[in-house]
């Protein structure tokens, strides 16, 4: 039996000084957890930013130099730990700050990946203690060519790579998508070959959005609505309108905590032991340049709103794509997963970062 209780010893996560692997050792030790807190390194300011949070939290051990692309740097984290919550990942956050990666940026987002979640697994099969891996994968690992029919409706049995040309698989534009997807296949083959002694559970996560706790947090989808909030345009990965297809940090971290005790046979459900976490509070998907904006203005009735390109255009001149046919129901019926009202995340993700000194909104 793979279920793991507080009792079974310190259990570590991988990536802590990021977004979703700072939320996860917060709600491991708010429960009652030892929790190994794997850091890549103290002295850069992202360390220290997140050593100074992360010591606030009880019971919470740092480990220093755990590096996806150095063999045998988790050995020591994962010693005697029941389970692992790989969170890590080379992510826009880190894309040039990699000492030990090619150089190249996709290279080392898939490498970071393969390479790395291999350097993880090597970790669990000699601590020879720990019962389950816990891994956040992506809807990156599940969206593919159906994305053209807005009527589809996903799920935990839909993979990245079905459909798609050899070609763009291959290319670095896949890195993060053919990453992730080979990523869950190498963990839920080497929990098979470790022959009972541990598994693998995934979690096939929306755009994580969210309260920031410290600022070595904020990123990718969190600062684009905190532009939003401080009446700035938007600027990253483009400047227009797109749909967000969120999910809560705290929801998710949640149900990985919820798998982790879990006695599901979670292999022989539903598309396997992949669980689907997006679609807050049931509303899939929000627009960065109407939906969002109009939900902060409920909160903050005072400031002046950014925009997203004055428009709803993609790109290539088209509508955003927009398909928001999907849930977590699977996570919510057999894990007992709890996902909350988007609103409340993006409240509480702008109010955060008002608070932490990350945005400054204009009066209007
Ligand atoms: N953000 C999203 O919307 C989203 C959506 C779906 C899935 N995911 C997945 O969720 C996970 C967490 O994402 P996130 O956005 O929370 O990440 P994040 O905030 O960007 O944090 C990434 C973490 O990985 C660490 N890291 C980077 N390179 C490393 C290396 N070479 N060795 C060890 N650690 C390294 C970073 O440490 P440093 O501070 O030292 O760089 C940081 O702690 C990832 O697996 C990601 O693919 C994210």
């Amino acid at each position: 039996m793979s279920a793991i209780t507080q009792k079974d010893g310190p259990v570590a996560v991988t990536g802590v000084s990021g977004f979703t692997g700072g939320h996860m050792v917060r709600e491991l030790s708010l429960q009652g957890y030892h929790v190994r807190a794997c850091l890549r390194d103290s002295e850069s300011w992202r360390g220290q930013d997140a050593i100074n949070y992360l010591q606030t939290l009880p019971n919470v051990e740092i480990v220093d130099g755990c590096d996806l692309f150095e063999a045998g740097s988790y050995h020591q984290a994962f010693a005697g730990c029941s389970s692992v919550f790989h969170i890590a990942t080379v992510s826009s956050n880190s894309l040039t700050t990699q000492p030990k990666g090619s150089g190249d940026v996709s290279t080392d987002v898939y490498d970071g990946l393969v390479k790395g979640t291999q350097n993880v697994v090597d970790a669990i099969n000699a601590s020879k203690t720990v019962k389950r891996l816990l891994y956040t994968s992506s809807t990156s690992a599940m969206f593919n060519a159906k994305m053209a029919d807005p009527e589809y409706h996903w799920t935990e049995t839909d993979w990245a790579n079905d459909g798609v040309s050899e070609e763009y698989w291959k290319s670095p534009a896949a890195s993060y998508n053919r990453g992730k997807v080979e990523t869950e296949n190498l963990i839920y083959k080497a929990g098979a070959d470790s022959q009972g002694q541990w598994d693998a559970v995934s979690f096939i996560s929306g755009m994580i959005c969210g309260r920031v706790l410290f600022k070595a947090q904020l990123g990718q989808w969190t600062k684009q609505i905190g532009r939003i909030a401080a009446g700035l345009e938007v600027n990253w990965p483009t400047p227009n309108n797109v749909y967000y297809d969120m999910i809560d940090v705290r929801d998710l971290v949640k149900a990985h905590r919820l798998a982790a005790e879990s006695t599901v046979d979670h292999i022989n459900s539903h598309g396997g032991p992949r669980y689907l976490l997006h679609g807050c509070g049931e509303r899939s998907v929000m627009s960065l340049g109407e939906d969002i904006p109009e939900a902060i203005e409920r909160y903050f009735p005072g400031y002046k709103m950014g925009t997203a390109n004055n428009g709803a255009q993609a790109d290539d001149g088209n509508p955003p794509w927009r398909n928001g046919n999907h849930s977590s129901d699977k996570a919510k019926e057999l894990l007992g997963a709890t996902i909350r009202p988007v609103e409340e995340t993006i409240r509480d993700l702008v109010e955060s970062q008002i608070e932490l000194g990350l945005i400054k909104p204009i009066l209007k």
